[in-house]
Parts: structure tokens; C-alpha cells; sequence
């Protein structure tokens, strides 16, 4: 119970590893409040709760809706916690080929919504003596290949802001720091595609599968591995962590393929037919 009696707030908590982080900080004691611009999925959450978990309709690239959100959990006693989660994949399109408009609402959805959730979060939480925030990045901050570069680009940039806001908030004992998840199976892949229904449904199926063996552990990541990860940075356990990150990815980013699968072809196993 490392949350009884605080408040957190859970971007995205309508669905995949926001929904996952609002239930896991329930479990744990917390009274969550999610915002999201599924509103079905909102109410559906919230209804599972037993009166835990409120919804309020939130879209992350408008800041007067973040600061409501912020102030609804405040205005109930508190706010301790919040999880900066709300995401989509954004614009598919390749560096030569984007338009500035694609660009702006892919940094909009998934930078400066986490900038306006710090800043609207952090006076709210220095009036009360201190608090924790947790950012969703990625492993495409970290690596290409991960996802397209509007993205990668506006989730590096949440690495760095998650180090400089943790440095301008420590005296404000405020903890910033960041979760960077892998290949997670949840509707992101899905969502961006307007696929849904059956099909979703189907196609969520296949990319369970390939998840399982896209990395050293050979399983697919689930949203709830990430809820861990935010619960143990939210908590008082990481009283003496913030300005960084961890990466919950089942290996992935540890290198190349051959590396990990003693199947994958490398030059390496290549040489060794030529040696005697
Ligand atoms: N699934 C993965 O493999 C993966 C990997 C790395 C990072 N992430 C990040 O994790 C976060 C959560 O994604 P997920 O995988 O749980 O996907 P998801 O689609 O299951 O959940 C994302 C949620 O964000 C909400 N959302 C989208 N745009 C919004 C907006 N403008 N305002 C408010 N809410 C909005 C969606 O309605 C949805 O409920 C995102 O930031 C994503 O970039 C996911």
C-alpha cells in the first residue's frame, strides 16, 4: 500500500499501460484521476474501480484541459503523483517527406503534453511540500528502428526534459523521472491504423505473437510490467531517484539480434564454416 492516502494523476488511463498504472496505483491505496479523449474507455475504467478511479475527458494537447485534470485531484486533498502517459504513434511519415504541420502535432501530442503536465503539475505539488512524476518515453529515444522519427525525436525530447525538470524541481522535493517501454502489446499499433473491432482484435493476436520473440525474454510485454516500473518510481522506494529513466523492455535494446539468438546469422557464425 505505498500510495494510501495520496492522489494521482494517470494521462491515457483509458486504455493499455495508462489503464494498467491507474489500476496498479489503486491496488496499491491510491484515488486516481485519468484523463483521456476515449471517453468510453475512461468511464469504462472508472466503473471497475469501486469509486477509485475518476474520468475526466482530457486531451493532452490542450493545456487548459491538463490543468483542470491537475486541479480536480488537487482540489481533493492533494496532488502526489502523476504519470504523463497520453500517446499515439503520431505521423508515419519519413524525415524527407513530412510536413511541418505533421510535425507540430506529433510533438504537441507527445512533448509538450508532457512539458504542460510538469508545469501545471509542479506548482501544485511544491504548495504541499513535494511530489513524484513519472514520463512515458520510449526505446525509440534511445535507438531508430523503434518507431517513426517524429516520434523517436519527440520522446528523446521527453528523456531530456525529464533530467532538466528533475534538476529545477529538486528543491522543490519533486522526483521527475521516466519509464522507457520496449514492444508492449496494447492498441498503439492498432489505433494509429483505424483498425478496430474484430480486426483489431485479430491483428492485436498477431502482434502478441511476434512480440514474444522480438526480444531476449521470450515473452510479450505486458502493460502491467510498465505499471510496475511507474508504481516503484512513484513511490517513496525511489525517495532518492529522479532525472532518469528505466528501460522495461524484455532486453531488447541490449544489441544486435546474434547477439541474444544463437539462430539469428552474424559474421561471426558466418566465419566459422571457414575455419579449420
Ligand atoms: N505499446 C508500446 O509498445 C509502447 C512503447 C513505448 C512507448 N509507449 C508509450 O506508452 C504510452 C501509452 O501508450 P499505450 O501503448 O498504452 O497505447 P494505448 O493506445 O493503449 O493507450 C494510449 C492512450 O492515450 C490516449 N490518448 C491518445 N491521444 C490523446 C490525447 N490527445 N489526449 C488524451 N489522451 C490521449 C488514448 O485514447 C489511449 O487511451 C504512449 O505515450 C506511448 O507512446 C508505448
Amino acid at each position: 500500500m505505498r500510495f494510501a492516502g495520496k492522489r494521482a494523476v494517470v494521462t491515457g488511463g483509458a486504455s493499455g499501460i495508462g489503464r494498467a498504472t491507474a489500476l496498479r496505483l489503486v491496488d496499491e491505496g491510491a484515488e486516481v484521476w485519468i484523463g483521456d479523449i476515449d471517453e468510453a474507455g475512461g468511464r469504462d475504467v472508472a466503473e471497475t474501480s469501486n469509486g477509485r478511479i475518476h474520468f475526466l475527458r482530457t486531451d493532452v494537447t490542450r493545456t487548459g484541459d491538463i490543468e483542470a485534470l491537475m486541479a480536480a485531484a488537487d482540489a481533493a486533498g492533494g496532488l502526489d503523483v502523476v504519470f504523463n502517459n497520453a500517446g499515439a504513434g503520431g505521423s508515419r511519415a519519413r524525415i524527407d517527406e513530412i510536413s511541418a504541420e505533421d510535425w507540430d502535432r506529433t510533438q504537441a501530442l507527445l512533448l509538450r503534453s508532457v512539458a504542460m503536465g510538469i508545469r501545471h503539475a509542479a506548482p501544485l505539488m511544491t504548495a504541499r511540500g513535494g511530489g513524484a512524476i513519472v514520463n512515458t518515453a520510449s526505446i525509440a529515444a534511445l535507438q531508430t528502428g523503434a518507431a517513426p522519427t517524429a516520434y523517436s525525436v519527440a520522446k528523446a525530447g521527453v528523456l531530456h526534459l525529464t533530467t532538466l525538470a528533475a534538476a529545477e524541481l529538486s528543491r522543490h522535493n519533486i522526483r521527475v523521472n521516466a519509464v522507457c517501454p520496449g514492444f508492449i502489446t496494447t492498441n498503439i499499433f492498432t489505433s494509429g491504423l483505424g483498425i478496430d473491432g474484430e480486426k483489431r482484435d485479430q491483428a492485436n493476436g498477431m502482434i502478441a505473437g511476434i512480440a514474444a520473440h522480438a526480444q531476449p525474454i521470450q515473452r510479450a510485454g505486458r502493460p502491467e510490467d510498465i505499471a510496475a516500473a511507474v508504481a516503484y518510481l512513484a513511490s517513496d522506494d525511489a525517495s532518492f531517484v529522479t532525472g532518469t529513466h528505466i528501460t522495461v523492455d524484455g532486453g531488447i535494446t541490449i544489441g544486435p539480434r546474434h547477439s541474444w539468438d544463437a539462430a539469428a546469422p552474424s559474421m561471426f557464425s558466418a566465419l566459422e564454416s571457414f575455419a579449420s
